[in-house]
């Protein structure tokens, strides 16, 4: 295995830290994070597994002057009253929720916004925060995560666990992410910023940087339920 670590990359959790220590962060301070330390964490993370070892993740990384470009025309878009460049490709969620995905989703939704004192029902305030998700909520660096249109539901699991080890690499070398499906709903607008073409799919974006350690958002903590509530054990 070839993933040397580069020079400017910092604190180097174990395994088990970074899985415990990952978190969404929603704001992050303007600190860049130079392109050899985005290539390791992509090298590390390509170790992930894949049926027949496809390896179906293709990434596309943006920084800089086009990070901002892209941000300003998502903004835009999500203030426009007529959605016109809204429409998600696939559905991330049931059109029909139940519990106990609902509480679930009702309550991180709730926590989040009193973290922020955004009171429930004001939806102004709702609409300014979900658009801080296109400014990659400050971070420097924001990634894109796709799939060719022929590749099957294995592909997407195959996606998910290379997009694990993307949070968790960064977090062991002292970074923060936020996977963001935010952007599926502007995939068009991504598409043409990043040059992704239409042979692909976009599956989620994400952002990373350093959390910023002042701001509330960042202290919201999510809950788990208990492995015994979602595991049987046989035999033992
Ligand atoms: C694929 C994926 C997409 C997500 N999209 C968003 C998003 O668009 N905006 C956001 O603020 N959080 C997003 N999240 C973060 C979830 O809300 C978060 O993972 C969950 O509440 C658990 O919190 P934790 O990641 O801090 O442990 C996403 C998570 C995943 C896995």
């Amino acid at each position: 295995m070839d993933c040397p670590l580069p020079p400017s990359t910092r604190a180097q959790l174990s395994a088990v830290e970074a899985i415990r220590t990952r978190r969404s962060v929603r704001a992050f301070t303007a600190e860049p994070v130079p392109r050899e330390t985005v290539e390791f964490i992509l090298s590390l993370a390509s170790r992930a597994p894949s049926g027949s070892n496809i390896q179906p993740w293709k990434v596309y990384v943006i920084a800089g002057a086009p990070r901002h470009a892209l941000s300003a025309e998502l903004q835009a878009a999500h203030f426009d009253p007529t959605d016109a460049e809204g429409g998600e490709e696939y559905q991330y969620y049931p059109t029909q929720w139940f519990e106990p995905y609902l509480a679930r989703r009702r309550k991180i939704g709730w926590d989040l916004y009193g973290t922020l004192g955004i009171a429930k029902g004001d939806k102004e305030a709702m609409a300014r925060q979900h658009a801080r998700n296109y400014d990659f909520f400050g971070a420097p660096v924001g990634l894109f995560f796709t799939l060719d249109r022929r590749m099957e539901l294995g592909s997407w699991l195959d996606l998910g666990m290379f997009m694990e080890n993307v949070m968790v690499a960064a977090r062991g070398l002292g970074l923060d992410t936020c996977p963001q499906a935010a952007f599926n709903k502007y995939h068009r607008i991504v598409s043409r910023h990043l040059g992704i073409p239409d042979t692909e799919i976009l599956a989620s974006g994400m952002a990373l940087g350093h959390a910023d350690p002042d701001a509330p958002e960042n202290r919201l903590e999510t809950e788990r339920a208990p492995v015994s509530e979602f595991t049987r054990f046989t035999g033992f």
